[in-house]
């Protein structure tokens, strides 16, 4: 215990209490019915259902949504949403309980038919109007497009063409349409571009929500709280202190019945374009001016904007793709498929503060384990008092780690004397778990991104020009591999990757952090 009784390693209880108080207020949740796209599928089974569920048992969802859920599948509202129900048991680890699921069920209605056929649309307006009149919403519309990503155009486009958008709803005047494009957004730059064209052309940016789901981890948005809430870390973030970055996005599983869908992605279009380079901009970016959307959002786009970009004679050296053995047996993924599962990356900043400090990113599929993390690892000390220099060589410098998942914390790694007479030094942690500090469930991430759309704050979605930015660091580099005919390095299931990634960061002189 330290003097004032609080465990050590832990938060001070002020503290806690004291954040009860919000600095940034979420602000008020409107009244809206909720349209999904795609309700029969796997996305909307996973985490749309369980996360409105969890929604309804905190309360934080409007009185009385009215939930119309929009398929191809020929079935019943009811039979749908007790397979709805099963999901929630099964995908989010908590039995629904009958009242709350009934709640949340008490105006949901299901519009069977085709995406790209009228008629769906002219039934979807009947069904909103009626349940706008009945649930009293003030005629508040959010459309989430949870489909394959091919339907995104048809949708906009027929929802446009059926008179379903309000044009209204800026600062509050008149009813609002809102609508949640899933990733990918786009496969590549031009077909982004395209995409947003289309979009623009039906909805103002401020009504588009182009979401990904990392922005609402808690963990992620820590980052810029722990960056600019606290004064210690500022001043030595930067390439005066910072010898490089490590992020990485390891998983466990595989592509998990996702075949046809991953084969034609793989992990550059569906990890680093989005997930990896978002937490990169977050990590890189300057103080924005204030906490609001479009300050934070444009000090992201100049970290974008600043990435070196990779030439064809990068890979390799800066480069690297791997794919698990066997993942080609996956129904769905060609039999001779050169998809990579893997990447290792590094990445060159060109700006001021990080004017020679490489990011490593990696991620990949059938990893030894699930391991989403950022670590900062700070510069030797630069001169040795205890003996020769090869005794300081063994002094570790000091690494920071941002927990992403699981395990959510924040971990410093500092040397400390070993107690003894003789000097012995060694690398000691400090450490602050999420779930040991706060004691409370943390929300997944869509509960979160949903509420904020309901909102109308679109911090934690990405712009337009964000998007754009990271399909043109990204899309040559897909070009590059997907004209040649090299085949992806190859990695066991359960391994760390392939071993030429090792190679990747070994030739800087520095090594991957563990996986487990
Ligand atoms: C999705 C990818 O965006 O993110 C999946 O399409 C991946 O392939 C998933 O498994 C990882 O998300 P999380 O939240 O489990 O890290």
């Amino acid at each position: 215990m330290t003097t004032d009784g609080t465990p050590p390693g832990k938060i001070h209880p002020t503290l806690r209490t004291s954040s009860h108080t919000p600095v940034v207020s979420a602000g008020k949740v409107e009244p809206c019915s909720l349209v999904i796209f795609g309700i029969t599928g796997d996305l909307a089974e996973r985490k749309l259902i369980p996360a409105l569920y969890h929604l309804e048992k905190e309360g934080s969802l409007p009185d009385c949504l009215p939930l119309i859920g929009v398929g191809r599948r020929d079935l019943s509202g009811d039979g749908l949403a007790n397979s709805l129900r099963e999901k929630v048991s099964l995908f989010s680890g908590t039995k629904a309980q009958g009242d709350v699921w009934k709640c949340l069920v008490s105006g949901f209605q299901y519009v069977r038919g085709d995406f790209d056929n009228a008629d769906t649309y002219r039934a979807l307006g009947e069904t909103l109007a009626e349940l706008e009149r009945e649930k009293g919403t003030g005629g508040n519309r959010l459309f989430y497009l949870a489909t394959p990503p091919g339907l995104f155009p048809v949708i906009v486009r027929n929802l446009s063409d059926a008179d379903l958008l309000h044009r209204s709803g800026r600062r509050g005047e008149g009813p609002w349409s809102r609508v949640i494009i899933e990733k990918p957004f786009g496969r590549d730059l031009e077909s982004a571009k395209e995409l947003n064209r289309l979009v623009g052309g039906v909805l103002r940016e401020d009504q588009t929500f182009r979401i990904d789901h990392y922005l609402g981890k808690e963990t992620v948005q820590n980052i810029l709280t722990f960056r600019f809430g606290n004064s210690i870390f500022e001043p030595i973030w930067n390439r005066k202190y910072i010898d490089h970055v490590q992020i990485t996005a390891a998983e466990e599983i595989g592509v998990e019945g996702r075949g046809a869908f991953y084969d034609n992605t793989g992990v550059l279009r569906d990890i680093i374009q989005n997930h990896l380079l978002q937490v990169l901009a977050l990590c890189a970016m300057e103080p924005p001016v204030s906490f609001k959307a479009d300050e934070i959002r444009d000090e992201k786009v100049q970290v974008l904007r600043s990435l070196r970009p990779f030439w064809p004679d990068d890979m390799g050296k800066a480069v690297l793709f791997g794919q698990y053995d066997g993942y080609r047996e996956n129904d769905g993924v060609a039999r001779d498929s050169r998809t990579p599962t893997f990447t290792a990356l590094r990445v060159l900043i060109d700006n001021w503060r990080w004017q020679g400090v490489p990011f490593y990113l990696r991620a990949g599929k059938k990893l030894t384990s699930r391991v989403t993390e950022v670590a900062i690892h700070f510069q030797r000390i630069p001169f040795c008092l205890f003996g020769h220099e090869g005794v300081c060589r063994q002094i570790d410098p000091n690494v920071l780690v941002l927990r992403i998942q699981p395990d959510e914390g924040i971990c410093l790694c500092f040397a400390s004397k070993i107690p003894g007479d003789d000097i012995k030094v060694a690398t000691v942690k400090m450490d602050m778990s999420y779930s040991e500090t706060f004691q409370q469930r943390v929300g997944d991430a869509y509960e979160r991104l949903i509420l904020d759309c309901m909102r109308g704050d679109a911090t934690l979605f990405a712009r337009k020009d964000e998007v754009e930015r990271s399909w043109e660091f990204v899309t040559p580099l897909l070009d590059t591999w997907e004209s040649g005919t090299e085949r992806p390095c190859t990695y066991a299931p359960g391994s760390d990757g392939p071993v030429e990634a090792d190679r990747l960061i070994g030739a800087d002189g520095r090594i991957w952090r563990a996986l487990k």
